[in-house]
């Protein structure tokens, strides 16, 4: 295990044991690893909406559909739960309201995307409705230089702040009380300081996540680099700054302050495979260092940063979290399905994934488990496009405890309750599927999460997925349901400490200054040894240092003893646009042991185009794989 080598400094003696135990593909057999948990006991909630407005016609929201004249939404209104309140007896979500009579109608208010407060128990605010809108309504003056980006809806811990897009809204009240009114609520935009001179609006911030300390937060930003479309995270400071002097815009906003890119420039601690330190004929995998690709969050303790990372084993994308001072890294998921969104429970003991297990979606790209991440070099983007068909998403949610999955445990699902027929409408209704972000109760007993159905063209003809009607109160399309995990004893409340600004592994953000380049090892003939016994043959081959064709060859390649790996892989990819894909690919693989099974691609080999934006499969040829007698195929073009 030369490659620990390259880690000393950045983790601990514990974790270097640890680490070497995420090798064995057989961590149920391993002592320091309890076996997997029970099925517990699950029960479902639909959590009561909105009604649905007749069409999205002004004044089309009458009385006689919301007698209290407190809004509709659309069938289709991009609805998105989010986190639980401090008190676990709210959630706060996103809706798009419809149908509101002109103003100066008192109901003119619940028109356009909002951000809510859900009841998630049976009860009622004071009007009668399990809903309040917290923003509709909202003055402009207490609403200037916020921006119409709102999504992934988070609370703070005050009971009086939420975390919405690039925006925080807080109330003078509790949020729930009937005393936080549009007229005491504020919403402030976030800014991240990009320009050597402060000026100007500041990065376009994504996929923002609040720190459970409630003072930092995380998040994503594209980056087009050599013609090559990427991304980078980062962590930084909440720091209200009441009075601005400089940049966009010069309203009372919260700065981010002392950002780190959760990235640095020495790929030993970034990059899974690189070219071996004192050998520069050999590649060298790194299982276990941070790789951080689009940001998640963070862990219930806040000590970890979770993120989609790059593959452990080919085409198999999940979910990493890794600490942000030690760099400990651990793999949430493991299932050779695709998982990106996910919720690590308050005391870090479980975490809820939406992932594609059990659907078979990715199996034909994946379902060989222990493939070294090699092709995956130059088809990442694509084999996580193939996860989704346009607008249909085949997430569930997923509870899996912190020790991952292992042995022929992969989790508990949440909503394996009904009778599974498509269009039935019953909760394990495979044509629902899930969004981000499920959430746990800050108690641990519930987690809350939406699903929405497909709609043309991801259902319909020519699509072969009819598109089924809804069965939900309204003919609606998106619904929330709180799962109950009645087993469970609630969590004490606790306090989350104040996480460090520094993340030592990271490096320091400076506005202005040119992006890092992602280094992968470049163009040339390489051996990677089987860490137990074997080898391949790997050739890289690009233009410079960009790689556009791997070619794997495999002798009796073993990384743990059991599993013995032979044949051959090859792809080329080429980007005809930023966001476009093509890939013509050759496998042929056989693997012997407990992960017994095949690659194959036909004889003119697997050509898949791509759009990592719209996700439509579109291929020539086909690619099969089987796994211990089991087939699996790719999906049908369009689909
Ligand atoms: C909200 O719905 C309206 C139609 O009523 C639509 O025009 C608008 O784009 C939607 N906004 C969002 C953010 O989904
Ligand atoms: C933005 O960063 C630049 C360069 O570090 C600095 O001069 C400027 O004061 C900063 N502005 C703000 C608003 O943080
Ligand atoms: C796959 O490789 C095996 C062993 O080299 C060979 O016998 C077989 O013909 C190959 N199959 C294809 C489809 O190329
Ligand atoms: C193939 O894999 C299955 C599942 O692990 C196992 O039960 C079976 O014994 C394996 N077959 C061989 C020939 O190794
Ligand atoms: C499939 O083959 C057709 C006909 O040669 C070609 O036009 C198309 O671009 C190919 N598709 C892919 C994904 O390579």
């Amino acid at each position: 295990m030369k490659h620990i080598r390259i880690l000393t400094g950045l983790v601990s003696a514990s974790a270097v044991l640890s680490i070497a135990h995420a090798h064995t593909p057989r961590d149920d057999l391993d002592n320091n690893v309890p076996s997997p948990p029970k099925a517990e006991a699950i029960s479902l909630v639909r959590v009561p909406l909105p009604p649905v407005a007749p069409s999205d016609e002004k004044g089309s929201c009458s009385l006689d559909v919301n007698p209290r004249g407190t809004g509709c939404v659309a069938k289709h209104n991009n609805l998105h739960s989010g986190h639980f309140l401090p008190d676990n007896q709210h959630f706060v979500a996103i809706a798009n309201f419809t149908g509101a009579p002109a103003a100066p109608d008192p109901a003119s208010i619940y028109q356009g995307q909002h951000v809510l407060v859900f009841k998630a128990d049976d009860s009622t605010f004071a009007n009668g409705d399990n809903w309040k809108c917290i923003t509709c309504g909202l003055p402009a003056e207490n609403s200037k230089g916020r921006t119409l980006f709102v999504d992934y809806p988070q609370a703070f811990q005050d009971g009086k702040r939420l975390f919405v897009g690039d925006n925080i809204i807080e109330c003078e009240e509790d949020l729930v009380s009937e005393a936080c009114t549009p007229k005491n609520t504020y919403m402030r935009p976030i800014r991240w300081n990009t320009s050597v001179d402060g000026k100007g609006p500041g990065g376009a911030m994504r996929e923002l996540r609040l720190h459970p300390d409630n003072v930092h937060l995380g998040w994503s930003a594209f980056t087009m680099a050599n013609g090559e479309f990427g991304q980078f995270s980062y962590y930084g400071r909440l720091a209200w700054n009441p009075d601005p002097v400089e940049g966009e815009p010069l309203v009372p906003r919260y700065d981010v302050e002392k950002v780190y890119r959760l990235f640095s420039a020495d790929p030993y601690q970034n990059e899974r495979v690189i070219v071996h330190p004192d050998d520069p004929t050999q590649l060298l995998i790194q299982s276990e260092v941070p790789t951080v690709g689009e940001l998640r969050g963070f862990g219930g303790t806040g000590k970890e940063v979770t993120y989609v990372g790059a593959a452990v084993e080919s085409s198999n994308i999940d979910v990493f979290a890794t600490d942000l001072t030690t760099g400990v890294t651990r793999r949430l998921t493991s299932h050779p399905e695709y998982c990106d969104p996910v919720d690590i429970s308050p005391n870090d003991e479980w975490h809820v994934v939406m992932d594609t297990r059990g659907t078979d979606r990715q199996m034909f790209l994946s379902g060989l488990r222990g493939i070294p991440p090699l092709t995956d070099i130059i088809t990442s983007s694509v084999t996580s496009a193939t996860r989704n068909n346009g607008q249909r998403r085949f997430f569930q949610p997923w509870i899996i405890d912190k020790h991952g999955d292992r042995g022929t445990y992969f989790g508990q699902q949440v909503n394996a309750q009904g009778d599974g027929v498509p269009g039935g409408g019953d909760f394990n209704d495979p044509v629902w599927n899930g969004r981000a972000d499920p959430r746990w109760s800050w108690d641990g007993t519930k987690i809350v999460y939406t699903q929405i159905m497909p709609y043309a063209p991801a259902c319909g003809d020519p699509n072969p997925l009819p598109c089924y009607p809804s069965t939900e109160d309204g003919g609606r399309i998106e619904r929330i349901i709180i799962a109950h995990l009645t087993g469970r004893e609630p969590l004490p409340t606790y306090q989350v400490e104040e996480a460090a600004d520094e993340v030592p592994w990271g490096e320091l953000y400076v506005p202005g200054e040119t992006q890092p380049q992602r280094m992968s090892p470049p163009p040339g003939q390489y051996v990677l040894q089987g860490k137990h016994s074997g080898y391949a043959h790997v050739t890289l081959g690009g233009e410079g240092d960009k790689i556009n064709f791997v070619e794997v060859i495999y002798y009796s390649f073993s990384d743990d003893g059991e599993n013995v790996l032979k044949g051959t892989e090859s792809v080329t990819v080429e980007s005809p646009e930023l966001t476009l894909s093509h890939v013509d690919w050759y496998s042929n693989l056989t693997q012997t042991g407990p992960w017994n099974g095949t690659k194959l691609t036909s004889a003119d080999g697997f050509q898949l185009r791509i759009d990592v934006m719209v996700n439509l499969f579109d291929a020539n040829g086909t690619m099969t794989t089987t796994v211990d007698g089991k087939e699996y195929y790719q999906p049908a073009n369009g689909q």
